[in-house]
């Protein structure tokens, strides 16, 4: 099993991508294709009173321009199971009506021989509309709009334990502050794009999208077609950070275009698109209490926070998430409220909840920790939850004290001078920061099948798809352990939506869902072919015990005799078959309050097998599954200029067994480097007269660039979690974004003093 899981391997699909022959959802070059551009409202609030087509319609090469008018019926999105799809905003379906929610809602499309034809068919469109008066910003919100946030994707919005307001009153001493995070766009460098081919009543899909099996069903059910007939591909994507999680509204005009034209019809939102059309992550004010001991030990903790959802649906940024379990305090009230402003519905972004609440709550302790004048890292160790504060649940794995003392260690924590202003490097000022990092390791239902060949290659299927993390390739090293063959001899089929049902790529949870699968239908596939050899009075193996007997390098054999076996090459092609296969189900979901998963879907064949009982056998109830992790950082910055230069990040990361060291070295860099943004120079800028975006292109909504770039030193603890499957993976996709942007703003107030609590930490707000 530890031939090649953990080792640094090479992206399988990296000479594809790097030769560009990765086909991404919008590289199918159909017959006879469409392509369609898409108008939007230019007010926030009100109705459109009239919609001039007909310059657009008698321009030579347009094919049809649908609006509201002449736009087929779409149907509501029911149903709560995020594997079963999620449009962004169930009350807002595309060209059904004349209400304007916000500005940048599509209202027509126009469909067109080319796409610059399309695009200036677009332009000649003539709208006039009937506004009201928008809301665009929280504060402005009047105070009975603030409502509780229902809960979340399993999760509770509202979250109480012991009495926080009495215990506060009477703590030695109190921290209050008020912590605001910008929104953010996610400006994946794919862009959204999605064709849509009809043949007959059946309907393919090429759509960039977190979700194959999760989008096919949400647009088969908002056109009204049975599931079965559509498939959706998603082969390659560039990125989707939440952003591709949901179904938008581009992802339903594509087919309703094909079918209004008879084509095919292609749609690719432009980069300017994307900062409307596609979610975001909400605003949020975050007000935090913290009432500690002398010695830094929590009695009270309270993080309230308030965010923003759109008129068409609701999305809670539950930046309290973490607060209710990362701590031992006995009093704690974590609250989520929402505002409805005339902006498109906001969505999950890069560890929605955890990656803004982190950043407050650590913060909040550092300032905690320096009115105490306590080490950073000890206020954390002194309330070091052993179980989790809020189920009592133990942990399945928690091994952050030693995050925390290999972290410290590798920055040099111990010889930094704490005073703030009180390091320099030349002109400049040294700080240091420090933060905790967490998020839940998800785990979901998720199918597998594999395939062996006579030639001894075999084939794995599974409709979860590779956003770009490296999915192929941890799939193709596990499949490759449970049976012992060589990586090249397995290749790996994702993002087909009737492949069987795998994950989302939506809270980290991939690695371990399809991950488990994967492995569960390896080893029951080896079993397979071992029990088949041992019965065949022609096989070398015949006779032998099935414990008795392992495989390596394509080749089962008796253990320690190498020469006393066949390969799998040899026992297929004497027992003339075809194919040995098998497709199994794991049914295990370790969300809190999640439904056993799966719901409805078929079980393949196997479900007996060892491999399955094994894994389904651990009662995932028992324990609390986090990944945790601490950020180091040093930061160096110029005070006559106020810019910050982040220098070195040290993060040290506890998510079970690393399945390959350079993926997930990648993974938490990756988003470190979002972290240096959320920090730094992210966060989107709506002009306060007309709720437009001001900030639509990466000129203006600035992002880390290599000149950023700070020293890595990335590690991981690296013990497998036995509970949360037998490979001892948990998701890493979003705990590296976790923390680190309160680490930088610690480093920048023991830098300079200043404690900047509105994100981002611009040179303005250092020189005021
Ligand atoms: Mo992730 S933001 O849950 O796609």
């Amino acid at each position: 099993m530890n031939e090649l899981i953990g080792k640094p391997i090479d992206r399988v699909d990296g000479r594809l991508k790097v030769t560009g022959k990765a086909p991404y959802s919008a590289e199918f070059p159909l017959k006879n294709l469409a392509y369609g551009v898409t108008v939007q409202s230019t007010i926030a609030s009100g109705r459109i009173q009239s919609i001039e087509t007909h310059a657009a319609e008698s321009l030579s090469g347009v094919i049809a321009v649908i609006t509201y008018k002449n736009s087929m019926s779409l149907h509501t999105l029911t149903g709560g199971d995020p594997g079963q799809g999620k449009f962004g905003e169930r009350d807002l379906l595309p060209l059904q009506s004349d209400r304007i929610f916000y500005d940048g809602q599509h209202i027509a499309i126009v469909v067109a021989e080319t796409f610059q034809i399309a695009e200036h068919g677009a332009s000649l469109i003539k709208v006039e509309y009937e506004e009201e008066k928008p809301v665009f910003i929280i504060e402005d919100a009047l105070s009975d709009a603030f409502q509780p946030a229902s809960a979340l994707g399993g999760g509770e919005a509202q979250t109480h334990r012991g009495d926080a307001d009495k215990a506060l009153e009477t703590a030695e001493a109190k921290m209050e502050q008020t912590y605001i995070t910008p929104v953010y766009h996610h400006n994946a460098m794919e862009p959204h794009a999605t064709t849509a081919e009809w043949t007959g009543k059946k309907l393919t899909l090429y759509d960039s999208t977190q979700s194959v099996v999760g989008s096919k069903n949400a647009i088969a059910q908002i056109l009204g077609v049975p599931p079965d007939d559509v498939r959706l591909y998603s082969y390659f994507i560039g990125g989707g950070f939440g952003s591709k999680g949901f179904t938008w509204a581009h992802s339903v005009m594509a087919p309703m275009a094909a079918k209004h034209v008879g084509r095919p019809v292609k749609i690719v939102l432009s980069r300017q698109q994307m900062f409307t059309s596609n979610g975001h992550r909400s605003r949020t004010i975050q007000k935090i209490s913290l009432g500690a001991g002398k010695d830094g030990q929590l009695i009270s903790v309270k993080h309230l926070t308030t965010s923003e959802t759109s008129f068409v649906d609701e999305f809670v940024e539950t930046a309290g998430a973490a607060t209710k379990m990362l701590y031992d305090v006995p009093n704690l009230d974590a609250t989520h409220s929402i505002v409805r402003l005339n902006k498109g519905t906001p969505c999950p972004t890069r560890a929605p909840g955890e990656a803004p609440g982190t950043y407050g709550l650590e913060v909040a302790m550092d300032e905690l920790a320096y009115q105490l004048n306590i080490d950073p890292v000890q206020l954390r160790l002194v309330n070091y939850a052993d179980k989790h504060p809020q189920t009592g649940q133990p942990w399945s794995e928690k091994h952050l004290k030693e995050c925390y003392e290999r972290g410290a260690q590798a920055i040099g924590w111990a010889q930094r001078n704490p005073a703030v202003r009180s390091m320099k490097e030349g002109d400049l000022l040294v700080g240091y920061g420090m933060a905790t990092a967490t998020y839940p390791a998800n785990r979901s239902a998720s199918s597998a099948k594999i395939q062996l060949f006579p030639d001894g290659h075999a084939v794995i299927y599974c409709a979860t798809q590779d956003i770009g993390t490296g999915t192929y390739t941890i799939l193709t090293q596990i499949a490759a352990d449970g049976l012992g063959l060589p990586m090249a001899s397995v290749q790996c089929k994702l993002g087909d939506s009737k492949l069987p049902k795998g994950p989302n790529s939506g809270g980290s949870q991939v690695s371990a869902s399809a991950g488990g699968a994967v492995w569960a239908a390896a080893l029951t596939l080896k079993s397979k072919a071992i029990q088949l050899a041992i019965a065949d009075k022609e096989s070398p193996l015949f006779g032998q015990s099935e414990e008795s007997v392992q495989a390596d390098g394509g080749k089962i054999f008796i253990a320690g005799s190498p020469e006393k076996g066949e390969t799998y090459a040899q026992l297929l092609t004497r027992k003339g078959l075809p194919t040995l296969e098998t497709e199994i189900t794991t049914n295990v979901s370790t969300r809190e309050g999640a439904p056993p998963a799966a719901g409805g879907e078929k079980k393949g064949g196997d479900q007996e097998s060892s491999a399955v009982k094994a894994d389904e056998g651990v009662d995932h109830k028992k324990y609390a599954f986090h990944s945790f992790g601490a950020h180091f950082v040093k930061v160096l910055v110029d005070p006559t200029l106020g810019t910050v230069h982040v220098d070195k990040i040290v993060g040290v990361m506890d998510i079970g067994r690393v399945l390959n060291l350079k993926t997930a070295t990648n993974q938490i860099m990756g988003a470190m480097i979002f972290g240096i943004g959320m920090a730094l120079m992210e966060g989107t800028i709506y002009d306060p007269t007309n709720g437009r975006v001001v900030t639509r292109d990466l000129t203006d909504y600035l992002v880390p660039v290599n000149a950023d770039m700070p020293a890595f030193d990335i590690q991981f603890i690296d013990i497998p979690d036995p509970y949360i499957s037998p490979v001892g993976a948990r998701g890493i996709g979003e705990i590296g974004i976790t923390g680190i942007t309160a680490a930088i703003a610690n480093a920048i107030y023991h830098a300079t003093g200043k404690r900047v609590r509105d994100l981002p930490i611009t040179p303005d707000k250092l020189l005021s």
